[in-house]
């Protein structure tokens, strides 16, 4: 971080130097911390449009230009070249890993993926009926029940081995929260198999069958779970980040992050973007929907970012994978998948969409290719959680490792009652 000559604020009779600093890439940022102490004045940013929360190695975004890099490599190349699991090293320790490196990692991971016998009673607590990012919540929290050994913050051995245990382990539970809402066994992991086989089979193996792992969808679901892995300082990254500041386990921290993405404006919209295909069912009534949209009876999901006013990246890949896999395993000529194209084509020739910079992101074609692969709307936001793991794993041992790192605690512009005296519930009219 460099600086460059301050800004001037005036308030009322006095004026104060802020100091400007600048990233590698990315806006300028205008350092207010000392703000308060010398004005007495907050700012006021809700939703945090004009604030930069903390600072960052880790993704860098220009939502302009529809630009998205992990340790500065394109998102593109590493969805084409790369794997999961590198990506997952990479976020974590800021380069790509050697092979030896490599193979270390991976071996770590793969003997990191069952879970506590006990910890399997647990799903049982649960409703069949539950939906499986409630069952993710309680599931992850409870993980930091089960694993006393990794939960000193301070202390970094037991944070790479947090680390480690939540990446491999969220496969097993996500898969447990699927079989169990389906009335089917657990299926334990085989080392033997790949990062994404290995999910797919716990996913969708019964005992009775062999199971064997279709490449093509093997190779869409890594795609899938780099395209979610991290994204900067988005909500539940931010929660993750917030809950973490408070010396909180990770385990606890994931658990929010996981409540906070399954939102239907964060997580959960991938889910509602299905939905939406569904509810719209041809090509022939996709106007229609949109005259809806304009109308503001409901938002187009899968469409608009906060950040992105430009094609979401990863909604470029996605297309791609979503098209590779029902060429393999499902219908090309899928009715929704036509949907979604018409869809597409109408809001990007539209005023209203290209007047408020409305594009299609990551959700918008990754509930069509997840149908297709077998899996139930409901586990969409699942899958988003588990592949994003990695990424909130590795702010927070960023912020953790900050020595700036303060406990988060933003300030507020009151508007409520000044201060009254208490009446009696007798000498209330
Ligand atoms: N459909 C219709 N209108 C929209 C949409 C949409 N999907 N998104 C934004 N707008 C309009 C909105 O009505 C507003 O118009 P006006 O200025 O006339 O009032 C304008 O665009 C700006 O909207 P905003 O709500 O101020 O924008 P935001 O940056 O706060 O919201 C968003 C970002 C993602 C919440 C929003 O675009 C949205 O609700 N999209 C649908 C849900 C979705 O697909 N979410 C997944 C995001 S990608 C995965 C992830 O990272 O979680």
């Amino acid at each position: 971080m460099t600086q460059t000559s301050p800004a001037q604020l005036t308030l009322g009779d006095k004026t104060i130097s802020l100091p400007i600093s600048k990233g590698t890439l990315g806006p300028d940022v205008l350092d207010i911390r000392k703000l308060y102490a010398e004005t007495d004045a907050f700012t006021y940013d809700p939703g945090f449009t004009s604030t930069a929360s903390c600072e960052s190695k880790i993704t860098f975004i220009d939502g302009d230009a529809g630009v998205l890099l992990h340790r500065g490599y394109p998102i593109g190349q590493l969805a084409e070249k790369s794997s999961f699991l590198e990506v997952c090293y990479l976020l974590l320790h800021g380069e790509l890993p050697k092979a030896s490196e490599y193979e270390e990692f991976e071996t770590t991971i793969t003997r990191h993926t069952m879970l506590h016998e006990q910890f399997d009673r647990f799903f049982s607590g649960f409703r069949r009926d539950a939906h499986p990012m409630a069952v993710m919540t309680g599931a992850v929290g409870a993980l930091s029940a089960f694993y006393h050994d990794s939960l000193d913050i301070h202390d970094l051995r037991q944070r790479e081995i947090s680390a480690h245990r939540l990446i491999a382990k969220m496969p097993t539970i996500a898969a447990r929260a699927f079989k169990y809402s389906i009335g089917q066994p657990f299926v334990h992991p085989l080392n033997k198999l790949s990062y994404p086989e290995n999910f797919l089979r716990m996913c969708f193996a019964v005992p009775a069958e062999e199971y064997v792992v279709n490449p093509v969808v093997a190779k869409a679901m890594d795609r899938i779970f780099i395209l979610h892995a991290d994204h900067e300082q988005n909500a539940s990254t931010s929660t993750v980040r917030l809950a973490g500041s408070s010396g909180a386990n990770p385990f606890a921290c994931i658990a929010a992050g996981i409540a906070c993405l399954w939102g239907p404006s964060h997580g959960g919209a991938n889910e509602e973007a299905l939905n939406m295909l569904k509810e719209i069912g041809t090509p022939e009534r996709v106007k229609e929907f949109v005259a809806g949209v304009k109308d503001r009876k409901y938002r187009l999901m899968g469409f608009g970012h906060r950040v992105y006013k430009n094609y979401d990246p990863r909604a470029t890949v996605m297309k791609q994978s979503a098209d590779e896999v029902l060429a393999a395993v499902g219908d090309p000529n899928d009715p929704l998948l036509q949907v979604a194209k018409e869809l597409e084509q109408v809001a990007l020739n539209d005023d209203f969409f290209i007047e408020r910079k409305l594009y299609p992101n990551v959700d918008f074609y990754s509930g069509i290719t997840l149908s297709a692969m077998g899996f139930p709307t409901t586990m969409f936001t699942v899958l988003f959680a588990l592949a994003r793991t990695v990424g909130w794993i590795a702010q927070w041992k960023e912020m953790i490792e900050d020595p700036s790192q303060k406990i988060g605690r933003p300030r507020q512009l009151y508007t409520g009652a000044t201060e009254r005296n208490y009446t009696p519930i007798s000498s209330r009219g």
